[in-house]
């Protein structure tokens, strides 16, 4: 069972979920992630904490890989 939207495709996909670039659509959504919940899944499931936990530098690079697939 998937808890979260599957990461397939993700790159391509993320630029067409907000008005917000790819790139920053990620961003947005690890930093700050009931901003915009996909369709089908429930808010607050997602660890709310990342912009404490991880820095500025490790947020970009999950956001690079992303962006990768
Ligand atoms: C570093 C770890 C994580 C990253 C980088 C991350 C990133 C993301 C991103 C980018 C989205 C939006 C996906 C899309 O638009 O298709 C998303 C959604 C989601 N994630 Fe995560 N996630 C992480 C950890 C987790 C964990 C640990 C859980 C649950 C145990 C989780 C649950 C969810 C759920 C349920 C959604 C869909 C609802 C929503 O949009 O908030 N995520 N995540």
């Amino acid at each position: 069972m998937l808890v979260g939207p599957g990461m397939a495709g993700l790159g391509s996909r993320a630029g067409e979920r907000t008005s917000a670039s790819a790139a920053d659509y990620l961003h947005e959504s690890i930093l700050n992630p009931n901003a915009h919940v996909v369709e089908g899944y429930p808010a607050g499931v997602m660890p709310q904490n990342y912009a404490d936990s991880l820095t500025e530098d490790q947020i970009n690079d999950l956001v690079a890989y992303m962006l990768s697939l």
